[in-house]
């Protein structure tokens, strides 16, 4: 199994002088392809920073970040946002959608402003807008649409240009109880069917329970997983296949 996402001791400080805050301490995780996790912990915990370091949102941190087999941290800046534009999806809490565009416009927008025309995005788009339940809406303006209906069309747009991997930060924190199923069922068949890969930081444990794994920050540490790391088991302690006992 691939690993798509490993940090590897990772620690980032805000501030300077007298007033530095270490908000992430030696953090290591691994993700690996297919795989959909939640990252939880209190309020402050440095979720969504250690979330915008993974998305190389934010490249001042020290120790060591591999994207889809990059170390995000060698890239160069142009090198880094074709790794993020053609690798992740970035979906967060308030939709962030452009409201004097229509739903497929905005769906469109990070593709077009990079110079795709809208003549080539025809089917994928169609696809997506399908995928979402959006078909019907594809005219309608963010304005006229539910949270619900909004957060699919940000998540729509983070799908475009089929990236492996999305980072979700707090998606739900906005909606109410049936929106929220309704996202966390799409995530999880996109999970599913797509094989997309998904991370997203959530305080409820409804949200969580879609994911296979859960991993737990608190004050800038890992502090648990309720499930194995696969990525984390070196050759050393692994058992000799059977193969290998017979010969
Ligand atoms: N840009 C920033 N400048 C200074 N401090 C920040 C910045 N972003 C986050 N922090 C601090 O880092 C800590 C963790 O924040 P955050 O990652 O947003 O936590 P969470 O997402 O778990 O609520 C908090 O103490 C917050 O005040
Ligand atoms: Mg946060």
């Amino acid at each position: 199994m691939n690993t798509v996402i490993e940090v590897s001791n990772v620690s980032k400080t805000f501030g300077k002088g007298t007033t530095l805050n270490r908000v992430l301490d030696n953090c290591s995780l691994c993700v690996n392809e297919g795989e959909f996790v939640s990252l939880m912990g209190a309020s402050g915990s440095g979720k969504s920073t250690l979330l915008y370091l993974i998305g190389g949102l934010d490249r001042d941190f020290e120790g060591k970040i591999t994207l889809c087999g990059e170390d995000i941290g060698s890239l160069k800046d142009n090198k880094l946002s074709k790794l993020r534009l053609s690798n992740i999806g970035f979906v967060f809490q308030f939709y962030n959608l452009v409201m004097n565009l229509n739903v497929e416009d905005n769906i469109l927008l990070p593709m077009t402003v990079n110079g795709k025309k809208k003549s080539e995005l025809k089917k994928e788009l169609d696809e997506i807008l399908e995928i979402t339940g959006l078909t019907e809406k594809r005219k309608a303006m963010p304005s006229t649409l539910s949270g619900g209906q909004q957060q699919r069309v940000a998540i729509a747009r983070a799908i475009l240009g089929n990236p492996s991997i999305i980072l979700a930060d707090e998606p739900t924190g906005n909606l109410d109880s049936k929106s929220t199923a309704e996202i966390m069922e799409l995530f999880s068949r996109l999970n599913k069917e797509k094989g997309l890969t998904i991370l997203q930081v959530t305080h409820s444990e409804k949200c969580a329970s879609y994911g296979s794994r859960t991993i737990l920050l608190d004050s800038g540490k890992i502090v648990g997983s309720d499930d194995e790391q696969p990525g984390e088991v070196s050759a050393e302690e692994e058992p000799a296949s059977d193969t290998e006992k017979a010969e």
